[in-house]
């Protein structure tokens, strides 16, 4: 394949790697600065120049995306996606793991634990805000932090308020956060490619520092990670829409506490540590996936006006349930089920005679008016639009 590695230093070892990996398996790679494609609406089809030229054919882009041109960046990676060039990092992905808060707040629905977190704006509300997530000591976060900056523990509440009116005061968005004192400046930082983690490693704070970053003088050693951490750190990579992230998990009472997922994870502390080929990993996942390319259904269905994907919640009492209806009978009303969530289990592709349950939960693709006869009426605030990758509405510019 001819795959275009984005990236603003051509130098740095993860760049450096992916390109080798790439080469050595025969494919052809080449290394794009980010910011000299000029992105081009003018012609019939999208398009994208680089340095002044038309940009070749690529089969897939590895954007490399760095804190301070992510608006720019996301741009370019949402005009390859236009030319339906494969990217296991969408842009939709990298914005949302982008910000603390937004990422957040998509994990907060899925069933994956999370520090508690709030956001206020009002001086009034700070006070209550860190009750609410158990008291001091608390983690106070800027929203765009990298490398443990910005990432302060106030030891007490007057503090807090303190650091958290400073920071608004000089117009910074900040997040109060639990702190998992548990975890003991540790954290674990999961690679997840594709389906599955290739690569784990434990991170520890030095010294009486509670920050584990590497930045922060942080040391790592490999793990082999627990499976509940595995499944946790591929479910929430899924769910911020990436196929190719670093998740950071604490190490909580009860399990995982998924703290960030970063969509241009580095490699060298973690090849280093582990002495895996992570690299290598990455290519060869997005090789398979240009032969066979998952698709956007957001972009592909919004051109058939009256159909769509919906999440059928089925409550009791409601008809379907009833009258006993199938999976069948359902697509004879230009319903097709995608999924079928039961409990906790999930069943893709339903047979046609298994019979719809109390609970059960469709997401379905069909026509809306249909889909729409199938809810009680004051039951439709349940019936709602599954947002495949959680894309806000609004970009919003900070
Ligand atoms: N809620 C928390 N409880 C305990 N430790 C935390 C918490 N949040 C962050 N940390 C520590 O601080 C480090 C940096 O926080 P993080 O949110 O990952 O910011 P950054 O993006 O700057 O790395 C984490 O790796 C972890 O060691
Ligand atoms: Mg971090």
């Amino acid at each position: 394949m001819k795959l275009a590695v984005l990236s603003r230093a051509p130098r740095s070892y993860s760049t450096q790697r992916l390109v080798a990996a790439a080469s050595e398996r025969g494919h052809d790679a080449r290394i794009l600065d980010t910011l000299r494609f000029a992105i081009d609406l003018s012609g019939d089809v999208p398009d994208l120049q680089y340095r002044g030229r038309q940009l070749d054919d690529f089969d897939a882009v590895l954007p490399r995306i760095g804190a301070s041109i992510t608006f720019f960046g996301l741009a370019v990676v949402r005009q390859f996606e236009q030319m339906d060039v494969y990217t296991p990092t969408p842009s939709n992905g990298i914005a949302n793991s982008r910000d603390k808060l937004r990422s957040i707040q998509i994990l907060s629905r899925h069933d994956v634990a999370i520090p508690a977190t709030t956001f206020v704006r009002d001086r009034a509300d700070v006070l209550p805000a860190i009750d609410r997530v158990g008291g001091a000591p608390v983690v106070i976060k800027l929203l765009e932090g990298t490398q443990g900056i910005g990432v302060i523990l106030a030891p007490d509440t007057k503090i807090a308020e303190a650091v958290i009116e400073t920071l608004q005061s000089t117009r910074q968005n900040v997040l109060i956060q639990r702190f998992v004192a548990e975890s003991r400046g540790r954290d674990v930082r999961a690679l997840v490619v594709g389906d599955r983690v290739v690569a784990a490693m434990r991170r520890q704070a030095s010294g009486d520092e509670f920050r584990s970053n590497v930045h922060r003088g942080g040391s790592v050693e490999a793990i082999d990670l627990d499976p509940v951490y595995a499944d946790t750190a591929v479910r929430a990579a899924q769910i911020m829409g990436l196929r190719v992230a670093g998740v950071d998990m604490l190490e909580g009472a009860e399990g995982p506490v998924v703290m960030e997922v970063n969509s241009s994870p580095g490699f060298e502390g973690i090849e280093r540590a582990t002495g895996l080929d992570i690299a290598g990993a990455i290519t060869d996942y997005v090789a398979a996936q240009v032969a066979f390319p998952e698709i956007d259904v957001r972009q592909r269905l919004s051109v058939s006006a009256g159909y769509g994907v919906v999440e059928l919640s089925i409550n009791e009492g409601a008809a379907l349930v009833a009258a006993g209806t199938t999976i069948g009978e359902l697509r004879e009303q230009d319903i097709s089920v995608l999924t079928l969530n039961r409990n906790t289990t999930v069943i893709p592709n339903p047979q046609s005679d298994r019979v719809i349950e109390v609970d059960d939960r469709l997401l379905c693709f069909g026509n809306l008016e249909a889909m729409r006869g199938l809810v009680p009426e004051r039951r439709r605030n349940r019936l709602r639009v599954q947002p495949l990758h959680d894309e806000p509405l609004l970009e919003e510019r900070r």
